[in-house]
């Protein structure tokens, strides 16, 4: 199934010039571009964000939500609305999991970084850990919708339609 996802490069991956390479790895499997800006988002949006649509603090208590919000603030990020065959699930498995390090190599988590839960709690350090990523099909349609307005979707055809079972050959 087609599916739109979100994705969101953080502060620390725009402050480390890697948004090039982030980005291109989302290209070269296939996920087709729909909308992308830099913003530096508000204390409110990102309530809305982490909170509101994903609940953080009630997953991984307020303290968390107040650290990660002010992460979230420390500096522009990339929003990008890309599409998919089940989108959401593939750009999770390339992020990897939350904490860079359990995230697998190979996932952008694992090959950028590797703090501990551990760490950045002892140290009071922000777990940098470079990319969001919609997490649930619910998630991603409230997610798309608070970070873009409808206008700034474009929604033009994935090229994997060319190759549907069937298709002429042109010469
Ligand atoms: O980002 P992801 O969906 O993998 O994880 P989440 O549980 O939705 O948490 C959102 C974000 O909160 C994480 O990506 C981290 O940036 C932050 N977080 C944190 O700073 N410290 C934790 N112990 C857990 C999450
Ligand atoms: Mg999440």
């Amino acid at each position: 199934m087609l599916q739109k996802t979100l994705i969101v490069l953080k502060p620390d991956a725009v402050k480390r010039n890697i948004v090039g390479e982030l980005i291109s790895r989302f290209e070269k499997v296939g996920l087709h571009l729909q909308a992308m800006k830099m913003i530096q988002p508000t204390e409110e949006h990102l309530y809305d964000h982490y909170e509101t649509i994903g609940q953080l603090a009630s997953r991984r208590g307020e303290e968390i939500l107040k650290i990660n919000t002010d992460f979230m603030r420390s500096g522009p990020v990339i929003a990008m609305v890309r599409e998919g065959v089940e989108a959401i699930e593939v750009v999770r498995k390339m992020v990897g999991s939350t904490e860079p390090k359990s995230a697998l190599p190979g996932t952008i988590r694992g090959d950028y970084s590797h703090l501990s839960f551990g760490y950045t709690d002892k140290n009071n350090a922000w777990l940098t850990n470079l990319v969001h990523a919609s997490a649930t099909p619910e998630e991603a349609e409230k997610e798309v919708s608070l970070w873009f307005a409808q206008a700034e979707i474009y929604d033009h055809e994935m090229e994997a339609h060319q190759f549907k079972r069937g298709h002429k050959k042109s010469h």
